[in-house]
């Protein structure tokens, strides 16, 4: 175990889930603020019962950090904010966006993407999937077109990632802690892509259309439908050319 930032450390050559061990560990955590990575996931778990296809050479890390459960609405837009500072850093002309509520895009498609489940006590587990050199090919099970960094020119490695990673977070962490949801509801709202345009948002039994107006004070999304604003709190996000 490594001290990386403040987070406990712990890499390992394999694992099924980094969010399963993570979450046992949180029973019994090795310090407040722990991280655990694999070189190797066997069985990546996605968003909504999905799968994440475990690329090698990409990062699979699941963080351990105390948080009211009443916060946690708020916190996937500071990681979300903290994995765009951290691209951001290495290639500073990118072109890339967030999507609601937690995708990064790099040339409009999907980088890495964010799990939040929760732990032991006021644990929450924070997966986070980066694809650092390759993306998966498009299938039916993949809901939105995968892009990695290698691609868009930016060689890093998993482990050089995590601790530029840790440490964007931890300033993020603080602000939020400091100065509340505002300031991260408007920074994550400067790198938003489609606000002012029209989306399609996916719930689980019926598909909207409508004007993205941006965020509510809980980070849930702002849909207008006929000339009335709806409050979304889950769904999956299609742009016109998606
Ligand atoms: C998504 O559906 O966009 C979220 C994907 C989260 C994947 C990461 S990889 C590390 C951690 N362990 C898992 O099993 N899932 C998360």
């Amino acid at each position: 175990m490594e001290n990386l930032h403040g987070w406990l450390w712990e890499d390992f050559a394999e694992l099924g889930s980094t969010n399963d061990y993570a979450a046992g560990l949180s029973a019994q955590p090795p310090a407040p603020r722990f991280a655990v990575t694999a070189v190797k996931q066997t069985a990546g778990r996605g968003r909504r019962g999905r799968s994440w296809q475990s690329l090698e050479g990409n990062l699979f890390m699941s963080l351990g950090l105390e948080i009211e459960q009443q916060r946690w609405g708020e916190l996937v837009f500071v990681i979300s904010l903290a994995l765009l500072e951290t691209v951001r850093a290495l290639k500073p002309e990118i072109d890339i966006s967030l999507k609601w509520p937690n995708d990064v895009l790099v040339a409009g498609n999907k980088i890495s993407g964010i799990l939040l489940e929760k732990g032991a006590g006021m644990y929450i587990i924070i997966g986070i999937g980066v694809n650092i050199v390759s993306a998966p090919a498009v299938s039916g099970s993949l809901l939105y077109q995968a892009g990695s960094l290698a691609e868009n020119g930016i060689r890093t490695g998993r482990v050089t990632f995590l601790k530029a990673f840790l440490q964007q977070f931890n300033c993020g962490l603080e602000r939020w802690n400091r100065q509340g949801f505002a300031p991260v509801k408007e920074l994550w709202l400067q790198a938003a892509r489609g606000v002012g345009s029209e989306i399609r948002v996916n719930l689980p039994r019926e598909s909207l259309s409508g004007i993205f107006k941006g965020l509510g004070d809980d980070g849930c999304l702002l849909l207008e439908t006929a000339g009335e604003i709806k409050k979304i709190a889950a769904g999956d996000v299609f742009f016109r050319q998606d």
